[in-house]
């Protein structure tokens, strides 16, 4: 895919990251200390960096999952509709489930990977962003657990792309077109 030529700003540091995540895996561990059986569903594939760190911080008996939907393709456009494109391995009924993602922009994927969860008759059904812009919002959906609240900017890094690229950089950038 071709794109116009841009440059990457940081906008959170790998450091700030890393700081953050342990802050919310203490708020994680206290909400779920008394659990047997948390599974941490990551949403692919942006979530894959934040799931590798946050799980890692973790000391709960956990198990990981993944979840693949459809939301953006390779525009800058939100659909409104999500797809499962690879489903869970394992059941969540009956278990404690954890939803990472990387980031909440409209609220459409989350409100709908979260209503079709639900159906599966989890025990108690949370969920962690890293990212959220709360300024882009069109359905009501707030995760349990965010990382940063961040402006109107397209982002990349830390396992999210633009046009499947930069998913590999450290910390989070913003795209400035050049
Ligand atoms: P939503 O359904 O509009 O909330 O979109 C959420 C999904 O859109 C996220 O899982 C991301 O994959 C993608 N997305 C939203 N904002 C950005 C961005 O700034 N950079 C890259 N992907 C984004
Ligand atoms: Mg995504």
């Amino acid at each position: 895919m071709s794109s116009k030529p841009y440059k990457i700003d940081q906008l959170i540091s790998a450091k700030s990251i890393a700081a953050r995540i342990e802050a919310l895996v203490q708020d994680i561990e206290r909400d779920f200390a008394d659990t047997d059986k948390l599974v941490v569903v990551g949403l692919l594939r942006g979530s894959f960096v934040f799931i590798a760190d946050l799980v890692r911080e973790m000391s709960l008996p956990i198990e990981v999952d993944f979840l693949e939907v459809s939301s953006y393709g390779d525009a800058m456009e939100s659909s409104r509709e999500v797809r499962i494109l690879k489903d869970l391995r394992g059941t969540i009924e009956g278990r404690d489930v954890l939803i990472v993602e990387d980031i909440v922009d409209t609220g459409h994927t989350m409100m709908n990977v979260t209503k079709h969860l639900a159906q599966r008759s989890p025990a108690r059904l949370k969920s962690i962003a890293l990212l959220d812009k709360p300024s882009r919002r069109e359905v009501d959906f707030k995760s349990d657990y965010l990382g940063f609240e961040i402006p109107d900017e397209f982002v990349v890094g830390y396992g999210i792309d633009y046009a499947q690229r930069n998913r590999n950089l450290p910390f989070i950038g913003k795209v400035r077109f050049v």
